[in-house]
């Protein structure tokens, strides 16, 4: 077991507590989760004053039907390979006072859903006990993965303000998992905004770039630039009015540059690291770099912002007394209202546009388990569930 596998787990046991941790710090029995509404509401559901608008209607909400309702999902009851997950029909939960109830109209396969469906097994015995510990020792206890959604909104809770049966929705659930089914249940929370995404990789990448505190034309290196991570953190690094040089494989070379890249190196032919070129700021973006390699093509303050890798929790501390030149690493990230809110507008001003690769029936979760796993997807990975696809 490598320390940059104990950092994983310890990343992933803080952040299952965290998403347990509303914004007053108090400990909730139902998900945190991130909920945006999306443009137009449904039509069946319009009011016709402005001012019911924002109000759920009380005969348009469900009671509470429990295990009266079916629905689709991809389950798995042991860890193990893509093969374990499998097309089932579960019980359809039902909204609590504060829940709404989304009909999922898309997904995505993550890192995330893999790493926790095999347990973290690539990572050695320790760490998969480790990790068994946290989400079920012999069996997983959320069955259901899947973080991200886009959906709408099929029913509330009676003390739900801020969404509408109707509302077109999407979010994530985090560590909570439970997307890769046709509904999910999500507490209302705070950090609420309106608008559309896949912002998995959005919301970590500006996690990331906030750590560096990015100055109006400063040099960027984001190493990895063509992952979920990556395509977001092009986009917002130019956000900042940085200078960007992308760092991906031949092929998505022209794809990276149309994201807004001043220059894009192909890691096949040119090692950035031996080019004599410094950057203010190195993002490793896939985690499959190291501070260690990248030191010498910092400036003097330069900052190393890493993904992954327990090794970068240590060296953040260590170089933030010793030296000039600073590992950036913090976890687990805390996502907050500011965070959504600051996607809305970006994603509303044109600025942003989540990359797609491919997109998968449900039906055929385990195919694009095995894609996402070769860890050569370029942006995300969508699963369509259900409704209407333009979600
Ligand atoms: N997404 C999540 O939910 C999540 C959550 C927490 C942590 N993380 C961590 O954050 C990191 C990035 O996650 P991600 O989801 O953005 O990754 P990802 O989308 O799976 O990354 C795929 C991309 O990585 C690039 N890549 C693969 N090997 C590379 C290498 N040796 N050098 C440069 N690029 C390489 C590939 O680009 P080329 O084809 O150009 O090689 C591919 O486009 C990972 O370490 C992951 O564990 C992810």
């Amino acid at each position: 077991m490598t320390v940059c596998q104990i950092l994983q787990l310890v990343r992933q046991i803080i952040w299952e507590i965290c998403q347990q941790m509303p914004e007053n710090g108090r400990v909730s029995d139902t998900s945190q989760l991130y909920l945006l509404q999306i443009g137009e509401r449904d039509s069946r559901f319009q009011r016709d004053s402005r001012e019911d608008y924002g109000r759920p209607d009380p005969e348009a909400c469900i009671k509470p039907l429990r295990g009266s309702e079916r629905m689709k999902a991809v389950v798995y009851d042991r860890y193990g390979p893509p093969d374990v997950l499998r097309l089932e029909e579960v019980e359809r939960p039902a909204p609590k006072e504060d829940e709404v109830l989304v009909k999922i109209h898309a997904t995505t396969v993550n890192r995330l859903d893999c790493a926790t469906r095999e347990a973290n097994r690539r990572s050695g015995l320790a760490v998969t006990l480790l990790s068994r510990f946290i989400s079920g020792l012999r069996r997983p206890k959320q069955r259901i993965l899947g973080s991200e959604l886009a959906g709408v909104v099929e029913a509330v809770g009676a003390a739900v303000n801020e969404f509408a049966v109707g509302d077109h929705v999407f979010g994530t659930s985090g560590l909570r998992f439970g997307a890769h089914a046709e509904f999910i249940c999500m507490r209302e929370s705070a950090r609420i905004a309106h608008k559309p995404a896949v912002c998995d990789g959005a919301l970590n990448a500006l996690w990331c770039l906030r750590l560096a505190d990015l100055r109006k034309g400063q040099r960027i290196l984001i190493y990895g630039a063509s992952g979920s991570i990556g395509t977001a953190g092009v986009q917002l690094a130019k956000y900042f009015e940085v200078d960007v040089t992308a760092v991906c494989n031949t092929k998505n070379l022209e794809r990276v540059r149309s994201l807004g890249a001043d220059r894009v190196i192909d890691y096949t032919q040119e090692d950035f690291t031996k080019n004599g070129q410094t950057y203010d700021v190195i993002f490793d973006a896939v985690g499959k770099h190291s501070f260690k390699r990248c030191r010498g093509s910092l400036s003097r303050g330069g900052s190393y912002l890493a993904t992954d890798g327990f090794q970068n929790l240590m060296l953040a501390l260590w170089t933030a007394r010793i030296g000039d030149k600073k590992v950036r690493f913090s976890i687990p990230p805390r996502y907050t209202k500011k965070d959504i809110l600051f996607l809305k507008e970006f994603i509303e001003a044109g600025r942003y546009r989540a990359v797609i690769d491919r997109c998968y029936p449900l039906e055929d979760v385990v195919e694009a388990t095995r894609y996402v796993e070769t860890e050569q997807k370029t942006g995300n990975v969508v699963l369509t569930v259900s409704g209407d696809r333009g979600t």
